[in-house]
């Protein structure tokens, strides 16, 4: 595929692959919305050029889960009411995925930390918090 060298991976995805589950909020940082993983590690894909993706693994929310299968994290966020609007939740799936890989996820002030770049303003933080670390016991 070929890209405009000034194009977003968020506008790649969205626009021209019709991944939409990753989300544009903000456009400029900020929010969280738009976290994919790249290589395994979370990133936003608002302020990543596509072409710099060239050659690297890209994983979306809709590559999390396996067919029917959701992966633990959505299933704990399922359980855990901790979904929200359908533009803060992918990249809070997302990033929290990317958390507990990292190894980061030891405590509830750590994944409030490490989960600050993910932004909602209704109020659910507390049940992200639970579903998370239901989702890491699996995931070990
Ligand atoms: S859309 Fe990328 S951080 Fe908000
Ligand atoms: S921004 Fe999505 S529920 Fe608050």
């Amino acid at each position: 595929m070929e890209v405009d060298p000034r194009v977003t991976l968020l506008d790649t995805l969205r626009e021209r692959l019709d991944l939409t589950g990753t989300k544009k909020g903000c456009d400029r940082g900020q929010c969280g919305a738009c976290t994919v993983h790249i290589g395994g590690r979370r990133v936003r894909s608002c302020l990543t050029l596509a072409a710099t993706t060239d050659g690297r693994e890209v994983t979306t929310i809709e590559g999390l889960a396996k067919g029917d299968r959701r992966h633990p994290m959505q299933q704990a966020f399922v359980e855990r009411d901790g979904l929200q609007c359908g533009f803060c939740t992918p990249g809070q799936i997302m990033s929290a995925v990317g958390m507990v890989n990292e190894g980061h996820a030891k405590s509830d002030d750590d994944i409030r930390e490490r989960m600050s770049g993910s932004i909602c303003r209704c109020s659910c933080y507390p049940f992200i918090v639970e579903a998370i670390k239901d989702a890491q016991k699996v995931m070990r």
